[in-house]
């Protein structure tokens, strides 16, 4: 398991900066029915273990009823697509104005690629604005994760192989009516994508607020479970608007599928030959998105790649504090631990006294959960 650093003394200037005819991501979000701020809670246990002062845990657990951070991307840059296809430029319609518009046109179907969350993210905002949609799932495909897709109103395709397949294939049958919404970018491919990202700022606005209203120091870094990178591009996002000395950020990937790491070390985007099957589903992609990696690399401190093994840990201990997760979920504090127990001093000068550690998922396959942790997940709690 390997702890690789990153040369990110280049950055000397905020990237990413948000176009003028964009809605800014907080503000759309705030006004969409049953927005609320997910929770900044402290992890005494994981700081003692470490000898950290403080480490954060930014709980991504339940995002307008759905189980992960993944509905903030998805909505924003559905919404965006969809105001593009119907050449509405200046306006920004509500939903209920967006889905009375859309009725009026040959309806638009939403397609998506997903390794779970963000296909159903997708389906859920299709539902709200009353279009259908199609969503492509990996093989394997936990039951769970597509019947929950499936009861967003979506029609499931299975795809013959990985993630990386799932995107090509959804990308290749996509029709004149399909509205593609991929979190992952190819060329000629990158707007949305783009604004996928942008919608995860939510995330980090709010981190801010809670930040400030608890007068605490900033935090010394920020850890984030990667896939394509689409998270942590958002996350230097906000690290590069930081004032010195910056947090430093670290994405966490399982070795089977390290495509950021390849990507950070080799400048530029490049498909991992194996098929990826580690059980953090969400972190299970081949290739590093092209625009994710075009913000992310010069942030990056160091990435982290951590086993299957490592991850489940930490879905056991998170549990036993009152934090039921997935390993997808649990990856972010599963890498903070692996580096300090494998490189201390390297560990410490990176993350320094204060992470903060996005915790990207609650449970999505309860089946494994139980496997894990012994019993079965609480009852979801929909206004946690
Ligand atoms: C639970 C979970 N965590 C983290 C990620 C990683 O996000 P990204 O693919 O933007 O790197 C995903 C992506 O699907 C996810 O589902």
């Amino acid at each position: 398991m390997a702890f690789t650093l990153f040369d990110n003394s280049g950055l000397d200037s905020p990237i990413g900066v948000l176009a003028s005819d964009r809605p800014n991501p907080l503000e759309f979000h705030h006004q969409l029915a049953g927005y609320r701020a997910t929770a900044l809670a402290e992890d005494n246990q994981l700081a003692d273990d470490l000898g950290c002062e403080k480490v954060w845990l930014k709980l991504e657990l339940r995002r307008f009823g759905l189980p992960s951070f993944k509905f903030l991307g998805a909505s924003y840059a559905s919404y965006l697509v969809l105001l593009r296809r119907l050449d509405i430029e200046k306006l920004s319609p509500s939903l209920d104005d967006l889905a009375q518009r859309l009725s009026k046109q040959r309806q638009f179907r939403l397609v998506a690629a997903t390794d779970g969350n963000h296909g159903r993210a997708v389906a859920h905002f299709a539902g709200l604005v009353g279009l259908p949609s199609k969503i492509y799932v990996p093989t394997p495909t936990a039951p769970a994760r597509v019947e929950a897709i499936r009861a967003e109103g979506a029609e499931v395709v299975v795809a013959l192989a990985d993630y990386d397949a799932a995107v090509r294939q959804c990308a290749e049958e996509a029709g004149d009516h399909d509205v593609i919404v991929s979190d992952t970018s190819w060329q000629g491919y990158e707007d949305t994508p783009r604004d996928v990202i942008e919608g995860y700022q939510t995330i980090f606005a709010e981190i801010d607020d809670q930040i400030i209203r608890r007068s605490v120091q900033s935090p010394t870094s920020l850890v984030v479970p990667a896939g394509v990178g689409g998270l942590a591009a958002a996350g230097a996002k906000w690290i590069s608007r930081q004032t010195a000395p910056r947090p430093s950020l670290v994405a966490v990937e399982p070795t089977t599928a390290a495509c950021v790491t390849v990507a950070a070390i080799a400048g530029r985007s490049v498909s991992l030959s194996d098929a990826q099957q580690s059980s953090m589903v969400g972190l299970n992609c081949g290739t590093a998105s092209p625009v994710a990696m075009e913000r992310l690399r010069p942030v990056l401190s160091a990435t982290m790649t951590i086993s299957d093994d490592e991850a489940g840990q930490e879905v056991r201990r998170l549990a036993g504090i009152g934090h039921e997760v997935s390993e997808s979920g649990a990856a972010g504090t599963a890498g903070l631990r692996a580096a300090f127990h494998r490189a201390p001093d390297a560990a410490a000068a990176v993350f320094g006294a204060r992470p903060i550690v996005v915790v990207t998922e609650g449970v999505t396959d309860p089946v494994s959960f139980e496997r894990i942790v012994g019993r079965s997940p609480s009852p979801v709690q929909e206004d946690e």
